[in-house]
């Protein structure tokens, strides 16, 4: 059976890290990293992120900036306020919450964000230094968090064949790239395989790594994991819960009950990638701090 990659508890154990190094920059400087986070509407869903992003800067020590705006707000009105918080010194990271409404162009402010605060690392800037291998830059968090994971995990990536399901912004196209580079936290042989496949199953069995961003349940099978294979499941997907089907419960892409019998390890949903997504959040957040006040990494 699959060890069970315990995310919440990686998550803490980095929190923890951060909170220190925040306790000690506020001793000697009176400063505290700030993270400016804008929900436009009120998508529910939406609505939870944006508070789990405040509860974790409070856990931290950040200072944090919430700007709700009503769901009729104008692109003029979204991307004046992101002038003022690429302006306001206090604010090292500006996160815009996605989905925007739809006469809003998600492009058009992602792009106005300055490229020194984007800790969602959504900017043209920062995903072109990804893909060239550049460091200084955010990486986005979601696949941060699962380069984080995968890198607890397997000894030594160097030639690893990582099979990513998904070609996402937000994770198959920045996972891919950060883990083709040559660095000690990469350097694996990538294959992206998507929808258009005709064999999804064709590419992930070759996979000694699986990441898993398709948004749909039972994507991978357990017959379509090489044994031993580490995997990855960024998937959350409410489904109606078998045992009691008045309910719902939370599944990934991957099918668990038939991945753990396969796998050397796997993640958990929830309790997997989920909690690292904020906690990367507030990692970017003290780098951009840190990078303002010209304090080496
Ligand atoms: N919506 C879903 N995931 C994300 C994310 O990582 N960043 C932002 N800004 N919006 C999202």
């Amino acid at each position: 059976m699959a060890v069970i990659i315990d995310g919440k508890a990686v998550a803490a154990e980095l929190r923890e890290e951060i909170a220190g190094e925040v306790a000690a920059l506020k001793e000697k400087r009176g400063l505290v990293p700030g993270l400016a986070v804008v929900l436009v509407g009120q998508d529910p869903a939406s609505q939870v992120y944006v508070r789990m992003k405040g509860k974790g800067c409070d856990e931290v020590g950040f200072a944090s900036f919430q700007h709700m705006l009503p769901s009729e707000s104008s692109r003029e009105e979204l991307l004046s306020l992101v002038q003022k918080l690429n302006q306001s010194p206090e604010v090292n990271g500006i996160l815009v919450q996605l989905p925007l409404p739809k006469h809003i162009d998600e492009n058009s402010v992602i792009n106005a964000i300055d490229p020194g605060k984007d800790v969602d690392g959504f900017h043209p800037v920062n995903v072109g230094k990804i893909v060239i291998g550049d460091r200084d830059c955010f990486y986005p968090c979601t696949p941060y968090g699962c380069q984080v994971l995968i890198n607890r995990h397997v000894q030594s990536l160097k030639g690893k064949h990582l099979v990513v399901v998904g070609r996402s912004n937000i994770v198959g196209k920045p996972i891919a790239n950060m883990m083709v580079q040559k660095n000690d936290m990469a350097n694996c042989v990538v294959t992206v395989c998507h929808t258009a496949a005709p064999d999804i199953g064709y590419y992930t069995r070759q996979g000694d790594i699986l990441v898993v961003a398709a948004g749909r349940p039972d994507t991978v099978r357990g017959d379509m994991i090489k044994e031993g294979a580490v995997v990855i499941d960024v998937g959350v997907n409410r489904v109606p819960d078998p045992a009691d089907p008045s309910k719902t419960k939370l599944v990934g892409d991957v099918n668990f009950e038939e991945a753990e019998r396969v796998a050397s390890a796997i993640t958990p949903v929830p309790g997997g990638v989920g909690p690292m997504t904020i906690t990367m959040l507030l990692a970017n957040t003290l780098k951009a701090f840190k990078l303002h006040h010209g304090i080496k990494a």
